[in-house]
């Protein structure tokens, strides 16, 4: 493992699970009975989702974040889980199918990575059932500008056109906030 991905590991396991487990109350992301967290990383998010939701499952490009994901799933603690633990799988979201619909989709970091942020925001809402919750957020040029000197390319979504776009594909946004010093923006939206 490289050593930014020893520093990026770190980093989403440093929030501790009662933080998240707040978040999720407070951005709607409980008691619903199929979640998508899309671009899982390493599962952090996708561990809390799934103590507090019914079926969660994980996707994520990178296989071998995939690995590690659901190795740490499996060292969780097993007695925790609502219904029964997550899974995530190695798939990009761009790809998934018309499967099952979701009521709640968690997209944390993820939108500015993929190849085509518009095509990645239509496939989420199309996987987005009536009345579901998600959340999503976009980074702001000094967050760019900070994740680029880990070489991660990220591009930069502007949140003007982030928000026509969000209306585009029949979502209604419920509530924005800014987070991590006013660097990144986060919405919560609902399939219309
Ligand atoms: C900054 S990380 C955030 C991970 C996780 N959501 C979290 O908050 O801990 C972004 C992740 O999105 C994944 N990703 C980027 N584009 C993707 C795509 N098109 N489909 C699936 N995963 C993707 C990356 O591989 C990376 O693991």
């Amino acid at each position: 493992m490289k050593d930014w991905e020893m520093v990026f590991l770190g980093q989403v396991y440093s929030t501790t699970m009662e933080q998240t487990l707040a978040a999720l109350k407070h951005f709607g992301l409980v008691d619903k009975k199929n979640v998508l967290d899309a671009g899982a990383g390493y599962g952090s998010i996708t561990i809390a989702l799934a103590r507090v939701n019914d079926n969660v499952v994980g996707i994520e490009r990178d296989p071998e974040r995939v690995e590690i994901a659901n190795f740490l799933i499996k060292k969780s603690d097993q007695t925790k889980w609502k219904s029964h633990a997550p899974t995530v799988i190695t798939m990009e979201i761009e790809k998934m199918g018309y499967g099952l619909r979701k009521d709640g989709i968690m997209c944390h970091g993820v939108v500015m990575y993929t190849k085509d942020w518009k095509e990645t925001l239509r496939t989420l809402s199309r996987l987005l059932a009536k009345k579901g919750t998600m959340y999503i957020d976009i980074y702001l040029p000094k967050y760019i500008d900070w994740n680029e000197r880990s070489g991660a390319k990220a591009t930069l979504i502007k949140a003007p056109e982030f928000e026509k776009e969000i209306e585009k594909n029949k979502l209604k946004i419920v509530r924005t906030s800014m987070t991590r010093g006013d660097r990144v923006k986060e919405y919560i939206v609902e399939k219309i």
